[in-house]
């Protein structure tokens, strides 16, 4: 289908949702689809729960934040058990401001958007439809109109609670042009977008002295004054601030604890009384969720100011934190890459696990437990292995400071890091040896920094170096053992020949001239002494497995190379030991012979076939390798 066509059918669906009607065909719909009438509070939590929960070990995991908030479970169950939840039960949280604390490039913003961009969609499905007074800047609620002496009886007949009263606005509209028959008044079917401005708004603090409570609440409308008579008619009045756009959904007040008091008075009565003031009217009722943001430090000297005590009061503090897992924060950086420029660039296996390491270990706390050192506990957070730990010490160990991951290097640091290394050495491919080092250039620069700090992330940066040491070197044996599966079968089956010849006492034949020679005692022990068999316990071991040679014989069965654990190993240690050597004489300053090239030629094209390398990165970590084998 070409996309024109994709537009059209898009726009022909998005035309089916839409509905309108009179009170009366609303209240209809609502006999039998109570939830359309759910509060803005809860419409938000059912749009999380919309996306499916996952219970892991009596933990929570949200879907609806998978995508986009990685290894923040655990702070973002906390947020939904003990805000959105309870909210959505009309609970008294649901009465505070939800302020969100955490460091720097956490993820905070992101959350928000999050739930923005959420809301905007669940407001087109039937589970998140949202209706209200046709031609109302504010989309009030409709049931608003339903008057405060019959709404018990309303409950009763609907099962639903009224909250709120009718606004001045659509009071006069009710007289002016439904002379009072509340049942006439059109309702319509809305869709929130922030872009419209519909059900989402965003407010963010400018200059105090130029900054209006307009962008909050509204104003007065002079050109329509005149038409209208007086300052005090409502249809005079624009109700577009943040405020009214945001009523029935969310609104973001950014940086809000830097903002200037008078505006977060305005915020005071909303979230207590669910009503605010705009002009000269009657108090407004509305009904959205309100989100800020703020890290730690501004939230400290903010809470320090006695002045603040009742705003201070009516927030609801939920901190987000860094995440702490190495194999997360390798998914954040990821996604940042290919949301970035960089997407083209090769970034070698390793290089953004190495680089997680490192910044996790900044945000780690050392335990108090003497027996644990922060790499460990640095593995046994990403869900790894560690002797002498159980899930029961990681779930101690979590325990033991409660703010951990409020501090630390932040995801965007490493992500600057790494594209200015690339801009400025017009790379192609990068690998983690390059990061490390930019990310330890960068740490003479970097602004909140202190001095001891520096030292204690440059001691970092040599752990996660030696990490990336072993895994390289591992690497590399691995793609060696890969290329070389056929020479560890001939290998295995010139030693075996060997073997049955020292055994037998006989000869072997050279089989390309045919000449009879002894057993060749040098390669035997070369390959025996790979996995520690002594001078005196070779006679033994060769007749072991000349014995299980027999026996698979009279079974009908191939002795092949898988066939005896030990010799197995022996083998692929000759073959490394064989390889140390080559990749040693390659790196040197000698010129590598044509067998030795071909060899370093068929573990890179492993390394790239089925390793994830490129060619350069593959060379780079052979040669690497090389120099760490050399030391
Ligand atoms: N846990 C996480 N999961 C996924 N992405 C993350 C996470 N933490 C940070 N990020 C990414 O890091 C970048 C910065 O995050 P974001 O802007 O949301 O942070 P913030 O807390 O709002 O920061 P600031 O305090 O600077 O406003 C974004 O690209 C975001 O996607
Ligand atoms: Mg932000």
């Amino acid at each position: 289908m070409d996309i024109l066509q994709k537009v059209q059918n898009y726009r022909e669906e998005q035309e089916k949702l839409k509905w309108e009607g009179t009170l009366a065909d609303y209240l209809k719909l609502l006999k039998e689809r109570p939830y359309l009438a759910q509060s803005a509070h809860s419409r938000v939590y059912n749009m999380i729960k919309h996306k499916g929960v996952v219970e892991e070990d009596d933990r929570k995991i949200y879907k609806f934040f998978g995508d986009e908030l990685f290894g923040l479970e655990e702070p973002l169950e906390r947020l939904v058990e003990e805000y959105f939840h309870p909210a959505a039960k009309r609970l008294d949280v649901r009465k505070r401001i939800l302020l969100l604390m955490g460091p720097v490039s956490g993820g905070k913003s992101t959350l928000v958007t999050l739930l923005k961009r959420g809301l905007e969609k669940f407001t087109h499905t039937d589970e998140g439809a949202v209706y209200g007074i046709k031609g109302c800047p504010m989309h009030e609620d409709p049931l608003h109109l339903i008057p405060p002496n019959l709404r018990d009886e309303f409950e009763e007949e609907y099962g639903i609670k009224i909250e709120g009263n009718l606004s001045p606005l659509n009071m006069m509209r009710l007289e002016k042009e439904y002379n009072g028959k509340i049942e006439d008044v059109m309702v319509e079917r809305i869709f929130f977008s922030e872009d419209k401005r519909t059900g989402i708004g965003t407010f963010s603090p400018s200059d105090p002295k130029s900054q209006d409570i307009a962008d909050l609440t509204g104003s007065i409308d002079f050109s329509t004054i005149a038409e209208y008579g007086s300052e005090s008619d409502p249809r005079a009045y624009r109700f577009d601030g943040e405020l009214n756009k945001a009523n029935r959904g969310m609104m973001e007040f950014q940086e809000m604890l830097k903002c200037d008091e008078k505006f977060l008075w305005h915020l005071l009565s909303l979230t207590q009384e669910g009503n605010f003031k705009a002009g000269r009217f009657a108090l407004i009722s509305a009904d959205e969720l309100i989100v800020a943001h703020t890290n730690e430090s501004e939230y400290r000297s903010f809470i320090a100011n006695k002045k603040n005590e009742a705003l201070h009061s009516r927030m609801i503090v939920m901190p987000v934190p860094y995440n702490l897992k190495v194999s997360q924060e390798e998914r954040i950086y990821e996604k940042m890459i290919n949301e970035s420029d960089m997407k083209d660039v090769h970034i070698a296996p390793h290089a953004l696990k190495i680089a997680a390491m490192f910044t996790i270990l900044t945000r780690l706390k050392e335990s108090n437990r003497g027996n644990i050192t922060l790499l460990k506990k640095m593995y046994l957070y990403d869900g790894q292995d560690v002797e002498g730990f159980s899930d029961t010490d990681v779930r101690e160990l979590k325990k033991e400071f409660p703010d951990e991951g409020m501090s630390g290097i932040d995801p965007r640091y490493v992500i600057n890091r790494i594209s200015s290394t690339i801009i400025k050495k017009e790379m192609t491919s990068i690998n983690a040896l390059d990061v490390l080092r930019s990310l330890k250039d960068g740490l003479d620069d970097h602004p909140s920094i202190s001095k001891e700090q520096r030292e204690e992330y440059l001691n970092f940066i040599s752990v996660a170096r030696k990490e990336y040491d072993e895994l390289a070197k591992k690497e590399v044996q691995k793609a060696f053992v890969y290329s070389y599966e056929e020479s560890a079968k001939t290998l295995m089956d010139n030693y075996l020949d060997n073997v049955e010849a020292f055994c037998n006492k006989t000869k072997i034949h050279d089989p390309l001239t045919g000449e009879e020679m002894q057993p060749d005692e040098k390669l035997m022990r070369s390959i025996e002494e790979q996995i520690g068999i002594s001078e005196n316990a070779k006679k033994a071991f060769r007749e072991e497995i000349l014995i299980r040679i027999s026996a698979y014989a009279r079974k009908g069965k191939r002795f092949d190379y898988q066939s005896h654990e030990r010799l197995r190993e022996a083998i692929q240690k000759k073959l490394f030991a064989d390889l140390k050597d080559v990749v040693k004489i390659t790196t040197s300053t000698k010129t590598p012979d044509e067998q030795q090239l071909k060899k370093i030629n068929e573990v890179v094209a492993t390394l790239v076939d089925e390793y994830g390398y490129n060619t350069t990165s593959a060379n780079e970590l052979l040669r690497y390798v090389g120099s760490l084998l050399n030391r």
